[in-house]
């Protein structure tokens, strides 16, 4: 079994990872919290492939467990979804005392772990992430959230798990669209911090090695959410690709998923800078073959300015200015401040 510790400013716990570790979950859970009782929150794909497997260990650690199970999807990730796993902690008379585990991917452990950061103002939660993007990133770090009508995560809270329990043998019931939308974020890291990792999965076959490939991007983000665990400044990096990307996912309305757009922006943002002079030359290239090899399209599908203006707006920038997250080259980053209307030019 793989271990890494996060040591966060609000909290420190374990990230276990080990193929087949789902079935033997509840030793870890009894380890790690006080709770009685469970709720188990699982979408609509999830809960009818894992949530026997996971119950039925809990049970026989003497926990009472209960669960909840929403519809699959972007849709549910609301505030209608929160409040009804709400009414079924009450109903089910949940104290302080007990627990909520998010089984399922990155909606699921974004609802489960907002509605633990304010049920009863906060009781503890365990993350088992069942998709690659969730098992390399959205599972750790604690940010936890939902989306309204005026956009993407607008209510949330920083919050931390107890322990994040990963078992890669859950992605092999993953969409190939899926994975290779995982694997967006995990280029992403090869491009931010670890050249060797982009040289890896260039020259061999992520899916073979994942249990491999999990822990070193987890090694990254555990080493940039323990010195910055609020996004003051460094944890920014981990935004490579970021900016234009949620303004592609925007126009698309969702109907391109998260990685892929963070593909499409990464590819934009390095064959900007790379004019600019501020990224190596031939950077561009390497990560559109890189995200080629993976399945993940990076041509940009919509037109520059509108990208440009909903960048503009987006929460993250702050003012006039626009910190744009930029790799001179593989493996490495620097914070670029351009003004807002400077974008459209640079990316032209
Ligand atoms: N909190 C963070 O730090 C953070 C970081 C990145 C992304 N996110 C959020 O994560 C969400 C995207 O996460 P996601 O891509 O995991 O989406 P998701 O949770 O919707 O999962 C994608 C699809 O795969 C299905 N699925 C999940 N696990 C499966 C499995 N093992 N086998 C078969 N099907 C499975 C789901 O039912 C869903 O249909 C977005 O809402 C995004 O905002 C959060
Ligand atoms: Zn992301």
């Amino acid at each position: 079994m793989k271990k890494l510790t996060v040591n966060a400013m609000s909290a420190t716990y374990d990230i276990l990872i080990e193929k087949g570790l789902l079935k033997n979950s509840a030793e870890y859970i009894k380890n790690n919290v006080k709770a009685e009782k469970l709720m188990i929150i699982s979408d609509s794909n999830v809960a009818p492939l894992y949530l026997d497997t996971l119950k039925s260990g809990l049970l026989q650690y003497g926990f009472s467990v209960y669960s909840h199970i929403f519809t699959a999807g972007e849709k549910s990730k609301n505030l209608t979804t929160v409040s009804k796993i709400y009414d079924a902690l009450s109903e089910n008379e949940f104290t302080r005392k007990d627990c909520v585990i998010a089984l399922g991917g990155g909606v699921c452990g974004d609802i489960t772990g907002f509605v633990a950061a304010t049920y009863m103002r906060g009781i503890d939660f365990i993350q088992i992430p069942t998709t690659l993007l969730s098992q390399v990133d959205s599972s750790v770090g604690g940010k936890t959230g939902v989306d309204t009508s005026y956009g993407k995560n607008l209510v949330g809270a920083f919050y931390q798990p107890k322990i994040v329990l990963i078992d890669p043998d859950t992605l092999d019931t993953l969409s190939e669209h899926y994975f290779a939308d995982g694997m967006g974020e995990v280029i992403k890291y090869g491009c931010i911090k670890s050249r060797e990792l982009f040289d890896f999965l260039k020259e061999n076959d992520a899916k073979e090695s994942i249990e491999e490939v999990i822990l070193i991007c987890l090694r990254i983000k555990r080493d940039v959410v323990s010195e910055d665990e609020r996004e003051a400044g460094l944890r920014m990096i981990l935004n490579f690709g970021h900016t234009l990307g949620h303004s592609i996912e925007k126009l698309s309305e969702f109907s391109l998923s998260h990685g892929e757009c963070v593909a499409k922006g990464m590819v934009m943002i390095s064959k900007a800078t790379e004019k600019l002079g501020i990224t190596k030359s031939g950077t561009t290239d390497e990560i559109i073959k890189l995200c080629e090899k993976y399945s993940l399209n990076t041509d940009i599908c919509y037109d520059i300015d509108a990208i440009a203006e909903s960048a503009k707006n987006d929460k993250k920038g702050s003012g006039k200015m626009l910190n744009l997250v930029v790799t001179p080259k593989i493996g490495e980053t620097l914070i670029h401040k351009i003004d807002k209307n400077e974008l459209a030019q640079i990316l032209g």
